[in-house]
């Protein structure tokens, strides 16, 4: 059995997140995923617009994920690899060259990210196009 971990925000979940979980599931047999706290999130300066726990079952609920545990600090992933025996960890191309020091503990990947789809850009664009929030009457 090869585990996967990998971390994340996932807020408003799109294509580019189901992408990345899809092929970080495909690296081995079962793929955990380390959601970032809400309060986590303001160190690193993010604020979501679904609580931990929406996304949490947002998460919970695509096929490929298997388990989901809290990220509440930077330094916990190499607890996190020993305590839940991690073969993988894998992160988007964004986070290159951040992480080879777990390469120590286990195998390190970063995979391609999709392109022209971020949560920063579904929430840039919604807010600067009104169309999008209207609702269209026949
Ligand atoms: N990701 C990806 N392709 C995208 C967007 C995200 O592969 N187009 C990956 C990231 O590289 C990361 C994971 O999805 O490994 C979770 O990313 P997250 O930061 O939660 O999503 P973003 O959409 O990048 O959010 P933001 O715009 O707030 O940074």
């Amino acid at each position: 059995m090869k585990r996967v971990i990998t971390y994340g925000t996932f807020d408003l979940l799109h294509y580019g997140h189901i992408n990345l979980l899809k092929r970080a599931k495909s690296l081995g047999d079962y793929l955990i995923v380390g959601l970032s706290t809400n309060e986590f999130n303001l160190i690193k300066r993010k604020i979501c617009y679904f609580s931990y726990e929406e996304r949490k079952k947002l998460v919970e609920s695509i096929r490929y994920v298997d388990l989901v545990i809290p990220e509440y600090s930077w330094e916990q992933k190499i607890e996190d690899i020993k305590e839940y025996k991690v073969d993988i960890f894998v992160m988007g191309e964004d986070w290159k060259g951040k992480f080879d020091f777990l390469q120590e503990f286990c195998k390190v990947v970063y995979l391609p990210r999709t392109p022209e789809v971020s949560t920063s850009k579904i929430k840039k664009d919604l807010s600067k196009n009104a169309d999008f929030s209207q609702v269209v009457c026949d």
